[in-house]
């Protein structure tokens, strides 16, 4: 498959409770402008992308397209209000997309610092055949899972990737997968819906820019990065 038609869904609706700001984390400041600045324009100056749907927060639908008219970010095709959970705010952000999309980026806004390389690769994958593809860094850290509070198993951490985001997606399987379950709010990313649905999810190699900000201290590593 020739990727073509490729929207992306920019979920920026959470209300950034860990950053502990006075306003949504997509409206906290990186310097001149807000978080929200960052991977909107990254994803509107993208060449594969046709189209984005910005997922905001309740209530900040105008600032949010104030915002893309002053970063004249012209793909932006929708921008609505997100819901409870972040899958939530992927559902909504999914009905805005137009049936002809043939790929649907999903990207947190919370990790502004979207390399093109990274799209680039997502895309390959999906252009390989699979139904999803994903970035992905080794995990350094020993994992262990718990039960009741004790250590019930060490995990093969060679066996493990820490996922991130942007996540590429055919589609009309993450439609589909949308659609089978019966239990989307619980859903962290939008892969374990393809997953649980029988997708093809491959991993490609993520990068470390792609760090999401949870925290003040994640917010200052990240206008750091960007000289400001
Ligand atoms: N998100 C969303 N809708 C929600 C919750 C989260 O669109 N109801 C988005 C966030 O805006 C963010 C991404 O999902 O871009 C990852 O979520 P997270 O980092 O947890 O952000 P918040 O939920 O805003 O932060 P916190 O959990 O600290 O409140
Ligand atoms: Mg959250």
């Amino acid at each position: 498959m020739q990727p073509s038609g490729v929207f992306a869904v920019l979920v920026a609706a959470g209300r950034g409770e860990r950053l502990g700001d006075d306003r949504p984390k997509a409206f906290a400041r990186l310097g001149e402008l807000p978080l929200l600045a960052e991977p909107l324009r990254r994803l509107d100056e993208n060449g594969w992308v046709d189209g984005v749907v910005v997922v905001c927060p309740p209530g900040w639908e105008e600032p949010s397209i104030l915002l893309a008219e002053q970063l004249g970010a012209s793909k932006v095709s929708a921008c609505v209000p997100g819901g409870a959970t972040r899958a939530d705010s992927v559902r909504l952000g999914l009905e805005e997309v137009p049936g002809e999309a043939a790929v649907v980026l999903v990207h947190d806004a919370a990790r502004p610092l979207l390399p093109a390389e990274v799209v680039d690769r997502l895309l390959e994958a999906l252009g390989q055949g699979f139904d999803g593809a994903v970035p992905g860094l080794p995990v350094v850290d020993t994992v262990k899972r718990l039960a009741d509070g004790v250590v019930a198993e060490t995990l093969d951490r060679d066996a493990l990737v820490a996922v991130q985001t942007p996540q590429a997606f055919v589609a009309s399987v993450l439609r589909a997968a949308f659609a089978a379950s019966d239990d989307v709010s619980r859903a962290t990313d939008c892969a374990q819906l393809v997953e649980a649905a029988g997708g093809r999810v491959t991993v490609v190699a993520g990068d470390e820019r792609l760090r999401k900000v949870t925290t003040a201290a994640d917010l200052e590593r990240v206008a750091g990065l960007l000289g400001g």
